[in-house]
């Protein structure tokens, strides 16, 4: 495209002259259909209770969780995704508390679903709640054994989308694990559950909230997940993740971290066409929440970090601060 545009006809800044033109003439907006409010669910827990590395996050009773669901639902939200947090006597070396049909996350999923059956519930698939070393799979010797892994993810899955997951999500980054866990769903006849793959998961330092919040730090005690996540120097090999998530049928495909990887995203986008979500993930959120709290920073700046994702491509956000956003501001 050829710019032959000259000053002083053309001026830029007469489509700035009002709000309302600068609505009218805006490429990308951001409304309560883009967003996705994660949820933290405790184990025997009553009520709530704070995480302290995640400014205004609590995590939820099953007791409560249903007001809590109910309240981002008022607020505009359609989707939710939801985490457990469980009792760390039954986390043991392969996570086998995650193949128990009837474990925490089960039970909600089931109940929320009875409650609220227009909410769509998106459910992880990985074993790092589950396990007593804090790893995403199954730990032989010193090393993440990837196939055996997928047999358990496999299963995992399928209970969860029993229980009325409408979306499974595998967080792991193992190989091969949207092909397995594809079949694995079909063959317990849930043809139409979603697979959202986070197919570009970068092994990012801005996770430690969350593993403060579903108690996996302990275990991991400083472990790395190097082995399967992805280095963060790379872009390239963020396109062959995709490609191969889309080939062994993921439905949609997910970035995280989102703020430091604007290109990724990009890149994704415009490579596939394909439904592409991003993580606004814990630091991400907790950077700005309490620069927000301590009023270094305007409320909007959080508004303007989503907003940004969408313009780079996202298609929907996963973002702790969803229901807040949208309880603040018009969207
Ligand atoms: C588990 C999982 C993680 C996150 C989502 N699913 C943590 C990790 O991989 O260590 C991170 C989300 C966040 O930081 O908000 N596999």
């Amino acid at each position: 495209m050829m710019f032959n545009r000259k000053f002083p006809n053309s001026r830029l800044r007469r489509l700035r002259t009002s709000n309302n033109l600068i609505d009218l003439v805006s490429e990308t907006t951001l409304t309560k259909h883009d967003l996705i409010q994660p949820f933290f669910i405790k184990e025997g827990l009553k009520g709530s209770e704070a995480i302290d590395s995640m400014p205004k996050i609590s995590r939820h009773g099953l007791d409560i969780i249903s007001s809590k669901v109910e309240q981002a639902i008022t607020a505009g939200i359609s989707s939710i995704a939801v985490f457990p947090v469980i009792d760390s006597n039954k986390k043991d070396q392969e996570g086998s508390e995650a193949l128990n049909p009837n474990n925490l996350i089960c039970s909600a999923i089931s109940s929320l679903k009875k409650q609220f059956p227009e909410i769509i519930i998106i459910a992880d698939v990985a074993l790092d709640p589950y396990t007593n070393h804090g790893h995403d799979g199954v730990l032989k010797g010193n090393k993440i054994d990837n196939d055996e892994t997928l047999k358990l993810l496999g299963e995992q899955a399928t209970f969860l989308a029993d229980a009325g997951a409408d979306i499974v999500a595998p967080s792991d980054m193992m190989d091969g694990r949207i092909g397995y866990i594809r079949s694995k769903l079909d063959e317990f006849n849930h043809k139409d559950t979603i697979i959202l793959s986070y197919a570009a998961k970068y092994h990012s330092s801005f996770y430690g909230p969350f593993r403060d919040a579903v108690g996996s730090k302990n275990q991991l005690q400083g472990a790395s997940k190097s082995s399967y996540q992805m280095n963060i120097a790379n872009s390239d090999e963020a396109l062959h993740e995709v490609a191969l998530d889309i080939e062994e049928g993921a439905d949609i495909v997910m970035v995280k971290p989102s703020m430091p990887y604007l290109d990724i995203i990009s890149k994704i986008k415009n490579t596939f066409k394909m439904p592409t979500f991003a993580y606004q993930v814990s630091g991400e959120y907790s950077m700005l929440q309490n620069a927000i709290d301590q009023g270094w920073l305007e409320k909007e700046v959080m508004l303007e970090s989503l907003l940004c994702l969408k313009r780079a491509g996202a298609d929907a956000i996963l973002s702790y601060s969803a229901v807040e956003l949208l309880k603040e501001f018009d969207l």
